[in-house]
């Protein structure tokens, strides 16, 4: 695992890591073990296939680098669907857990401890950037979509999945399950600190094309991600019920390009 953290760290990034390397101490590391062994891609807190949605494009023999990867699972399918992962993450107990599971599996790649932020490695060297619930929700936007700009090819892919703006907007303040009531302005989501929780950032769709263009891409596709007939609700996750998101998106899995 390389370390290149150098103290230069923002606050609000600090702040995250701390409440990360608790979740992973207290809760992560089964579930994690679980999806590594997953044998194909699925987006979100219920499961909808990468082979419905085709968000990744070409993975055989890509370079990939994943923003914010925990405790490693997708990188280790990308990587048994033949790309040449990265795991980049800020918390050195998530990354632990990864290289824990890489034992487990007997599958390697490398792991990187550094913010999605202020990623400590080449430009122009991915074809693929990748987060799921990592980079969109815990950094600044224009911050980290210049860093997955700077490290993608010319034409390369930028694929991240965040939690909708409406679940933002219908999730009470002391937890639980979103309901049917709009709960807050929309422009707070776009740096909010819940109580007990992390400072995340959800812009709003219209400023997540602005930033995507400010930051050299051209969006592809926006799939709103809803739960499938016959899907539960999850028990790790308090954000939606399967019922509330059959009829509204639960997450935003984004795709675009750089231009
Ligand atoms: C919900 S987990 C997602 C991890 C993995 N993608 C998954 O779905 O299991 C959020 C991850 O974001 C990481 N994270 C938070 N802020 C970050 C930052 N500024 N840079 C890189 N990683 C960050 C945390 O350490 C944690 O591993």
């Amino acid at each position: 695992m390389t370390n290149q953290f150098d103290g230069r760290i923002a606050l609000d990034v600090r702040h995250n890591r701390g409440i990360w390397s608790e979740f992973s101490t207290r809760f992560e590391r089964p579930e994690a073990e679980q999806r590594w062994g997953r044998s194909e891609v699925r987006w979100g807190l219920f499961g909808v296939p990468e082979g419905e949605l085709h968000a990744l494009g070409q993975i055989a023999g890509a370079d990939v680098v994943e923003l914010a990867c925990g405790m490693g699972h997708l990188c280790a399918q990308l990587g048994r669907l033949g790309a040449r992962p990265v795991g980049v993450d800020l918390s050195a107990e998530q990354l632990d857990g990864a290289a824990e599971l890489q034992g487990h599996f007997g599958e390697s790649f490398p792991l990187v401890e550094a913010s999605a932020e202020e990623v400590p490695l080449r430009s122009s060297s991915f074809d693929v950037v990748v987060s799921e619930y990592g980079a969109a929700p815990w950094c600044r936007p224009g911050r980290w979509l210049a860093e997955a700009a700077r490290l993608l090819r010319p034409c390369g892919r930028l694929v991240f999945l965040t939690n909708s703006v409406l679940a933002g907007l219908c999730v009470p303040d002391e937890g639980g399950h979103a309901g049917t009531e709009l709960l807050r302005p929309q422009p707070v989501l776009r740096d909010v600190e819940w109580p007990g929780g992390g400072i995340e950032h959800h812009p709003g769709h219209g400023d997540w094309v602005r930033e995507l263009r400010r930051a050299g891409f051209v969006v592809e596709a926006l799939h709103e991600l809803y739960a499938p007939e016959g899907a539960v609700t999850p028990e790790n996750y308090e954000v939606v019920t399967a019922g509330w998101a059959r009829n509204w998106p639960a997450e935003d899995l984004w795709v675009a390009q750089l231009s």
